[in-house]
């Protein structure tokens, strides 16, 4: 068993004190210029590093109903890590970065405030909370080290951090409350000159060090009061400078800002901006001292990184005004002292409400023109809003519960269809679309087709019902019942249905039943999914569907090479059969007029798995192994009477028959010992009244 110390010891070997001098480096002016020299990326502006750091975690290429878009994996890789992931907003997230490109490379994004603007619940926070996530740990790794600086001070009251010299006199260095660049401190009629030097050698089109921006007020009075002491000597003022490696912190308060709206009276710009130090101004003398002054207003902390602002459009006016300078100028401006540089990625979010408002108020006009708007929809493609689900419930996270299949994906399938606008096409049912969406063939509808649904409905995902919704019901469900060990969809279902009279953001009669509608909307579907599922675990009888199988590839494989197929009982050779070719076809719905690609996909298929030698498994096939169970099952679906099991009385033939159809639905569909039970006297109850649609 580990003691204590071995504990220790093993997470001793762990820690990398390497690692921690570096993170914790400190150094002379001098030798910081060593490091612009090298790495000129460390004087990189805030949004560049954001962009950088987005693109260090790597990109693909994707498809999307015919358009391309670049993933990257940031949104998913990184954010996996961080237990945390967004899903199907590939196209949104692209929007967003290209805005993040364009203000890295100073094209004038820059200078505006960038706005997340979606309903409730459509990831705005999480994607503000991942860019930050991601800004702290770039500032941890080698590429996106930076670093700032602090000034040498005797006064004892200057700083809470002092150290003791080995003379017994305390050395005390104040920190730059902005964590500038160190770059700042050099004279603007010295920079030209330095830059010159630093980026001597380098190609135009290389990564250049930079310098923009002043001092803070505060390094403003510390450099005065040193460059008088030393008699104007820049070089040895210097002396009384060290630079640091600074790493973002949210937690620390350093390069990375987080402003939430409060009620009006409770707040005013110094959470933006700083406010005196009163308790200083006595030992100062002036309010106007900027020793006198705490530049920690929110803004002025997350220099260097970024500021997220919640629900930006909740702010009152005044606070909105500074925001503008703040994206504007790059300037903000603390009461009582001059306009101040800042470098910083300014994020606000917002809802669809909120947004109205301003589009109506002409006095925020300015902020209208200034801000950069990215739509964050809902999800609109049932695999990820699934996705977004099966995050939270999982084996993995509930347990001791079993969540029967299709649960989430029935919550899901209606989570979506609240916010899809209905199709203008006439034999288009909302439903289809969705399944189109989720990347379903119909017949008579193209790709083309599926591009034009989504451009006929361009708002489509900024209205419906929120994954917070779903979620919560989806706990509710959970908990509602403690004596069962397995949650099924009905349960869900119920208590989707249930909240709806109480939610507080359904506003009217037609809503609301609109949504109950479409919650029999799928609970119809689900009827569907189980009784097809039934009924191919009842036939998935491996020996029969084998002989099925090879017998249709027989069929397929004369018909697509216009050759004649071998009776096997005669010997004699006849035309394929057709009949039983559609009949299989049939139960996936492949029209007549596809078939002959669907027999070559087929044929080829096998052929390319022939080259590797291997042989061909309708297993691997998804949608031939279903129709063949579904035409199994038309086959022999008089050998199991379904429709007894809801009768009290089971004889014992049909009793071990259904423990077999049980048990593979358990081992092959995912059921467990309780769902399987209740689905299958669903579905025999569906049989029973007669409601058997095919
Ligand atoms: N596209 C998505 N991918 C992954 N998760 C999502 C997605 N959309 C919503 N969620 C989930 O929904 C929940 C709400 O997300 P979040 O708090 O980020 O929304 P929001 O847009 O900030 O909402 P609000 O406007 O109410 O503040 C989170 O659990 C989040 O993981
Ligand atoms: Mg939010």
């Amino acid at each position: 068993m580990s003691t204590g110390k071995n504990i220790l010891n093993a997470l001793r070997q762990q820690l990398n004190l390497g690692d921690y001098r570096k993170k914790h480096w400190e150094g002379t002016f001098e030798e910081y210029l060593d490091i612009v020299r090298e790495h000129p990326e460390v004087t990189r502006t805030a949004y560049q590093r954001l962009y950088d750091m987005i693109l260090s975690h790597g990109t693909e290429e994707v498809y999307d109903q015919k358009e391309k878009t670049t993933r990257y994996n940031f949104f998913n890789q990184f954010a996996a890590q961080q237990g945390d992931a967004i899903y199907g907003l590939d196209r949104q997230l692209h929007n967003l970065v290209n805005t993040f490109k364009s203000a890295a490379k100073g094209y004038g994004t820059e200078k505006r405030v960038l706005l997340l603007h979606g309903p409730v619940g459509s990831s705005k926070s999480t994607i503000a909370r991942l860019l930050k996530k991601g800004l702290e740990q770039a500032s941890r790794s080698d590429e996106g080290m930076l670093f700032s600086y602090s000034w040498k001070a005797t006064h004892s009251s200057l700083s809470p951090s002092g150290r003791v010299q080995s003379d017994g006199s305390e050395m005390l260095w104040q920190k730059c409350p902005m964590h500038e660049d160190p770059l700042h401190l050099v004279p603007f009629d010295l920079r030209l000159q330095l830059l010159e030097k630093l980026n001597e050698g380098r190609k135009p089109n290389d990564v250049q060090a930079v310098v923009q921006g002043d001092m803070c007020p505060f390094c403003r009075q510390m450099y005065n009061e040193r460059l008088a002491k030393f008699d104007g000597d820049w070089n040895r003022m210097l002396e009384e400078v060290k630079v640091y490696r600074l790493i973002l912190s949210e937690q620390d308060r350093i390069g990375i800002g987080t402003f939430q709206p409060k009620d009006e009276k409770n707040q005013d710009s110094t959470e933006l901006t700083g406010d005196i130090n009163y308790r200083k101004i006595a030992e100062y003398g002036s309010d106007s001292d900027p020793r006198a002054f705490n530049f920690d207003g929110e803004l002025n902390i997350a220099n260097r990184g970024l500021v997220e602002f919640i629900e930006v459009l909740k702010l009152d006016v005044a606070f909105l005004y500074d925001l503008l300078g703040a994206s504007q100028e790059h300037k903000i401006k603390p009461k009582k002292f001059a306009q101040t540089d800042i470098d910083e990625v300014i994020l606000g979010h917002t809802n669809e409400p909120e947004y109205r408002r301003l589009q109506n108020n002409e006095f925020m006009e300015a902020l209208r023109d200034r801000t950069v708007k990215i739509d964050i929809p809902y999800v609109t493609r049932l695999k990820d809003e699934i996705k977004i689900y099966e995050k939270d419930f999982n084996p993995e996270r509930v347990k001791g519960k079993h969540i029967a299949p299709h649960t989430i994906e029935i919550a899901a399938m209606w989570a979506v269809l609240t916010r899809l606008t209905p199709p203008k096409h006439a034999n288009l049912t909302l439903l289809q679309k969705l399944k189109l969406y989720n990347g379903k063939t119909l017949p008579g509808f193209t790709e083309d087709n599926v591009v034009e649904l989504k451009r006929e409905a361009l708002a489509e995902g900024m209205t419906g019902i929120s994954p917070r919704y779903i979620q919560d019901k989806i706990s509710n469900a959970l908990v509602a019942h403690p004596e069962e060990g397995c949650v099924n969809p009905f349960m869900v279902l119920h208590e989707l249905e249930a909240g709806l009279r109480h939610h507080s953001l359904i506003t009217n009669q037609d809503q609301l039943q609109q949504y109950k509608e479409l919650l029999s909307v799928v609970r119809e579907e689900y009827e569907d999914i189980v009784k097809n599922e039934v009924q191919r675990a009842i036939a998935a009888d491996e020996d029969a569907l084998m002989r099925l199988c090879s017998n249709y590839i027989d069929n397929v494989k004369a018909y697509t090479q216009r050759e004649k197929v071998r009776n096997r009982y005669t010997g004699n050779f006849e035309e394929p059969d057709e009949r039983l070719m559609r009949s299989v076809e049939e139960k996936i719905d492949i029209p007549e007029g596809r078939k002959d690609d669907f027999r070559r996909e087929i044929m080829n298929y096998i052929g390319a798995l022939a080259i590797d030698g291997k042989k061909f498994d309708y297993k691997t096939n998804e949608r031939l192994q279903k129709a063949l169970e579904l035409k199994l099952f038309e086959d022999q679906k008089d050998t199991i009477k379904l429709t007894t099991l809801v009768s009290s009385v089971v004889d014992k033939a049909t009793q071990e028959k259904i423990d077999v159809v049980k048990s593979r639905l358990i081992r092959n569909y995912g059921y467990c010992e309780v769902c399987s039970t209740d689905v299958l006297s669903f579905v025999a109850s569906i049989f029973a009244r007669g409601h058997a649609k095919k």
